[in-house]
């Protein structure tokens, strides 16, 4: 197949994955690029007639952390982020070189160390406090050498009703599958990962779903118990890293075996599943996985159905919508109902000081009303005084009038008697003096 594509004229040998490099050599940025451009990644080949998957992992993974509602979530393989950024619950995320760039909403542990050293530590996932790990999503080395034993070590760390989903499971060609990477948007051959469960561990359910750019898989009716795995790994691992030339088969080219992400997601009783999921049956009974005969798993609500593609797109995007807006108007109204309660609480701070206040006019009523009184009372007591002094005064002036009308009498009488004497005093006499003086 490569040699329809212009490939430069390279070693195999110098080919060595630049995945690989770039992360264990720690190359920094520009000697990355230096190195892409040397090795001259191509661009993935036109694909297989393939039909437009209609939704992108990413949204898959949205909608899975949405209807899900993991109480824990495990990361392999980072990157910027953007699967990351879409787990809003205990996380723990693991990359040897994460270079996140998109912003993180869950409750994070980020270990930058390679899966298999993660998994090697003494209890990994110790930041979950004792819980099982509910979803993982496997997307570190594009091997399926290392995605099996990622595989194996996650497993024992879940319950029967967590889910595991793999990345890029579907590639497109074989060369976007060849365990060197050779093109820009590289799969490896995680596909290989699909036939190895099949073979050992047929007691799972595995449900390939098309997704693009490059195929999930969904498993679950995981058994923590289970040691077929671990103990063939190295035979098993052995065997993947020796294949001959990648050729992806057909039903994984073509996506025969896929189920779409949509019609999994909307025909899954998510409720029933959340609340059996820490029990040993996770599947509800009508929840519609069951195994077929290919040995791949579908759902039994994604064979042809009597609505159209388009109307079952159209419906879910109209739900989907309508149940955004539903949040929106909860998150109104709990936001209303937080400002009615400081509403409530203002006024009945307001009624509080509002009843200080008329309790100070009281009691400023009661002053007024007291200090009238005083007023009234010394205005009483003041015209009393006046009244009792304009009588002294009326007497005072009565006494002064007789006092002086009796002078005068005086006078007169000592002058009649001056006039009828027969002798004649040696000097005048004369009432006077200091009380003449006063009474004049
Ligand atoms: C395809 S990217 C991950 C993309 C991310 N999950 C997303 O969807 O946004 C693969 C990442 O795996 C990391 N990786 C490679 N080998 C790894 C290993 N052995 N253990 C953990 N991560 C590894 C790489 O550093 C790279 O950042």
């Amino acid at each position: 197949m490569a040699e329809h594509y212009h490939l430069p004229d390279v070693k195999l040998a110098d080919l060595a994955a630049w995945e690989v490099q770039k992360q264990l050599l720690g190359q920094q940025e520009p000697e990355h690029a230096a190195f892409q451009n040397e090795i001259a990644l191509v661009e993935s080949p036109p694909f297989y007639d393939l039909k437009q998957p209609r939704m992108t992992r990413h949204d898959f993974l949205e909608e899975l952390h949405r209807l899900f509602q993991p109480r824990t979530y495990l990361e392999i393989g980072v990157d910027k982020g953007e699967s990351l950024a879409l787990s809003q619950t205990r996380t723990i995320a693991v990359d040897p070189f994460p270079g996140i760039d998109f912003p993180i909403s869950c409750d994070l542990e980020l270990v930058e160390r390679t899966s298999g050293d993660f998994f090697a530590a003494n209890d990994p996932i110790k930041f979950f406090e004792g819980a099982k790990i509910d979803l993982a999503f496997i997307d570190g080395m594009h091997l399926s050498d290392y995605a099996i034993r990622d595989f194996v070590n996650v497993e024992r760390y879940c319950a029967p009703g967590s889910i595991v989903v793999f990345d890029d499971v579907l590639p497109r060609n074989d060369l976007e599958a060849d365990r060197i990477r050779r093109t820009q948007g590289w799969a490896g051959d995680i596909f290989r990962v699909i036939g190895v469960l099949e073979e050992y561990r047929p007691d799972l359910v595995l449900i390939p779903l098309d997704t693009s750019p490059t195929g999930s898989l969904v498993v679950t009716n995981l058994d923590p118990q289970n040691g077929v795995l671990t103990e063939n790994l190295e035979g098993i691992q052995n065997d993947l890293q020796s294949t001959g030339p990648t050729q992806v088969p057909e039903g994984i080219r073509t996506r025969s075996i896929a189920s779409d992400p949509l019609a999994f997601l909307s025909s899954t009783d998510w409720g029933a599943w959340i609340a059996e999921r820490d029990y040993r049956s996770p599947y509800p009974a009508g929840s519609g996985l069951h195994r077929i005969d290919s040995g791949l798993t579908t759902n039994t609500a994604m064979g042809p159905s009597a609505i159209s593609d388009r109307q079952v797109s159209r419906l879910s995007k109209r739900v989907y919508d309508t149940e955004q807006v539903l949040l929106m108007r909860d998150r109104d109204v709990a936001e209303l109902q937080g400002s009615l309660a400081l509403r409530e609480h203002d006024v009945s701070d307001l009624r509080a000081a509002l009843e200080l206040r008329e309790h100070d006019l009281n009691e400023l009523n009661i002053l007024l009303v007291n200090s009238q009184e005083c007023v009234e009372d010394l205005l009483a007591r003041s015209a009393e005084s006046r009244q009792g002094s304009e009588r002294t005064e009326r007497n005072l002036r009565s006494l002064l009038e007789a006092a002086s009308s009796r002078l005068s009498d005086a006078n007169s009488r000592i002058a009649a008697m001056e006039q009828s004497r027969s002798w004649r005093m040696s000097a005048p006499l004369r009432v006077g003096g200091e009380l003449a003086r006063r009474l004049r």
